[in-house]
């Protein structure tokens, strides 16, 4: 007899969730296949290329090394979720190639926003500093992030 698996709480942008699923489920997988929500993108899948980055309760963090038990009854926040803002300012300074990166680089914006309102150049490129980007936009990036900030954005 296999046991019934006990549903567990999630809040993704503004929506509660009572997920059925492994507890090992790692986040991307639930965000992307049982969510729907294809916007954060698999990279590595180790933890070290950003691109799969969400906010959890406001932190930018590697959502496939997270699992669905670590973040029971927290608060994630999408790319899906973003204020639009900040999306604007990305495509007003073109900044990205390909656009493979490009989720994970605006939750991290997001995070250093909602701490930092009026950062500083250094500070943007620390905060965007471990997300790799194999077409070289970061230059764009920083100048998307500097815009955004000086247009109110979060
Ligand atoms: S895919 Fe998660 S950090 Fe690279
Ligand atoms: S725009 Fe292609 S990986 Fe960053």
């Amino acid at each position: 007899v296999i046991a019934a698996v006990e549903p567990i709480a999630l809040g993704v942008n503004g929506s509660r969730h009572a997920l059925q699923a492994d507890p090992k489920t790692p986040l991307l997988d639930v965000l992307r296949e049982m969510l729907r929500l294809k916007g954060t993108r698999l990279g590595c899948g180790e933890g070290e290329c950003g691109a799969c980055h969400v906010l959890v309760d406001g932190r930018s963090q590697a959502s496939c090394t997270l699992t669905l038990e670590a973040v029971a009854g927290r608060q994630v926040t999408t790319v899906e979720g973003l204020d639009a803002g900040l999306r604007e300012a990305f495509v007003a300074e073109q900044a990205a190639q390909c656009g493979y990166c490009s989720s994970g680089l605006l939750i991290a914006a997001a995070a250093l926003l909602r701490e930092r309102p009026a950062p500083t150049e250094a500070e943007v490129r620390a905060a965007l500093d471990p997300h790799l980007c194999r077409c070289g936009a970061h230059p764009r990036v920083v100048r998307a992030v500097l815009r955004a900030a000086r247009g109110g954005a979060r």
